[in-house]
């Protein structure tokens, strides 16, 4: 996606550890038209799809989820985070490991919001290791749903997430594709 790409050299920040941080318009202020685009091209690639229910985890995922979901007129779920293991009964549940930070978080979403006959849309903010996506995705089948794709702001297609998934079988569409980072700069996928 054009305009995300040139935000992203505009605004983007490379930072030590090959980490972006998109805080202009994502990660912390949120440029709502932008997010609008993005919603707009998610519900363009997955055109072909009856998708009943998005998906994501908080709390940056949820603004580019949302946007598709007004779009496509269905309703959003976040999976919610939390430090501790939780026993609930009433909740599917994953432990997700983060790289990055070095912690163990499980999500969990209430049983209530995930219905065997949805056919759901995962959609997150960035993609590395996808341990946050592979926690959805294990979520999404202890409660039976199918999921027609994930959808991805920024891939950073250099960490295994993106194969990960495509391993998993599950049709992956991330619009800013992250080749490589070098000093300032950041390179795309050639397409
Ligand atoms: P993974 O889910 O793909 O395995 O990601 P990882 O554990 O490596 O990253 C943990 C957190 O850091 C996630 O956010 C993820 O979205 C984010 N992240 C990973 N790489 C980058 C990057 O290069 N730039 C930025 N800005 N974020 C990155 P989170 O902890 O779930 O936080 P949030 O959704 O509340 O923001
Ligand atoms: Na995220
Ligand atoms: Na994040």
């Amino acid at each position: 996606m054009k305009l995300l790409e040139e935000r992203i050299h505009e605004d983007g920040v490379v930072l030590p550890g090959n980490v972006l941080k998109v805080n202009q318009f994502l990660n912390h202020q949120i440029d709502p038209e932008l997010m609008k685009q993005v919603g707009e091209e998610f519900v363009r690639l997955f055109q072909d799809e009856e998708i009943t229910r998005i998906v994501t985890v908080e709390a940056s995922g949820i603004a580019p989820a949302i946007m598709a979901g007004l779009l496509l007129q269905v309703p959003v779920v976040f999976a919610r985070k939390s430090k501790s293991s939780i026993t609930d009964q009433n909740a599917y549940t994953a432990e997700v490991y983060s790289y990055t930070k070095k912690v163990t978080n499980t999500i969990s979403i209430d049983r209530k919001f995930l219905d065997p006959n949805d056919k759901v849309l995962i959609i997150d903010d960035f993609l590395a290791n996808g341990q946050a996506v592979i926690g959805l995705l294990d979520i999404c089948e202890a409660a039976g749903v199918d999921v027609v794709g994930v959808g991805i702001v920024i891939e950073k297609s250099f960490q295994k997430g993106a194969q990960l998934i495509k391993d998993r079988g599950v049709r992956l569409e991330s619009l800013a594709r992250i080749a490589s980072f070098s000093e300032n700069q950041v390179h795309f996928v050639e397409e």
